[in-house]
């Protein structure tokens, strides 16, 4: 595109100014001159067709992806249930994986780390908390973790889904991703060690992140409701 408009711009001037410099030049060398200028027509004319050939290649780039490609990518869980797969998976289960897959970088109990903090809140959020200055003494350092900042849990299903183990996305199945959810949920005292989650019970639960956090939906479509 950048060199159709260089081109055409250049064109019809440049070769009357082609023109014009060589007859002042030399009068009578116009006859080559002009042949010049029928050599630069042509070449422009050459370079057009190979720009206009150029986009038509450009248009065949890139191939449909097949549908089990895009069944790869079109994992996204809202929090309204949409897209949770089926399948299910108890927090006994969750912890086996947990010990195997995730400990290693989220620690033993998912505080430790090194890895992002999994569960617990450190007192970040409990000021009025009386042991909360033993939790600092203990994690010296305060974060906030998904237990008690991620207001949905489809979310952290989502998100083992998509991304975990770091060295290994997408390598969980269904039943294991639900599986590890329920464990991360026992761990933040949100499920009990017993319970098993599916796409119909991990809507059930109300996360405390919830409460702390504001949608931005819900705050536009007040705005716009209001006269
Ligand atoms: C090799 C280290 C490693 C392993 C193993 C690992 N994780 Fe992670 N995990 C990370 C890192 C690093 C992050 C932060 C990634 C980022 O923010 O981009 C993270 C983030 C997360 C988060 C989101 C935390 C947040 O606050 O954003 C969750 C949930 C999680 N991991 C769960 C798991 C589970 C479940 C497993 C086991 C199946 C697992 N991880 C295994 C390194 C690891």
């Amino acid at each position: 595109m950048v060199d159709r408009i260089r081109l055409t711009t250049l064109s019809t001037e440049s070769i009357s100014a082609v023109v014009l410099m060589r007859k002042s030049v030399c009068t009578t060398s116009l006859f080559r001159t002009l042949l010049l200028g029928l050599f630069l027509w042509g070449m422009q004319s050459t370079l057009l067709f190979a720009d206009g050939a150029a986009e038509w290649l450009m248009t065949d780039l890139g191939q449909p992806l097949s549908k089990a490609e895009i069944e790869r990518y079109e994992i996204t869980i809202f929090p309204d249930g949409t897209n949770l797969p089926d399948g299910q998976g108890a927090a006994a289960q969750g912890k086996v994986l947990y010990q195997n897959q995730c400990a290693m970088c989220h620690g033993k109990s998912g505080i430790e780390g090194p890895a992002a903090r999994l569960a617990g809140s450190d007192g970040w959020f409990s000021f009025e908390d009386p042991l909360r200055v033993l939790r600092i003494k203990e994690y010296p350092i305060l974060l906030i973790s998904v237990g008690s900042m991620w207001p949905y849990a489809t979310t952290i299903f989502d998100y083992i889904r998509r991304a975990m183990p770091h060295h290994a996305p997408k390598s969980l199945h269904n039943d294991e991703a639900y599986a590890l959810t329920a464990y991360i949920l026992y761990m933040n005292d949100q499920l009990e060690e017993s319970s098993t989650l599916d796409k119909q019970s991990i809507l059930e639960i109300t996360m405390p992140g919830k409460a702390r956090s504001v949608s931005a939906k819900e705050q536009i479509t007040n705005l716009v409701e209001q006269p």
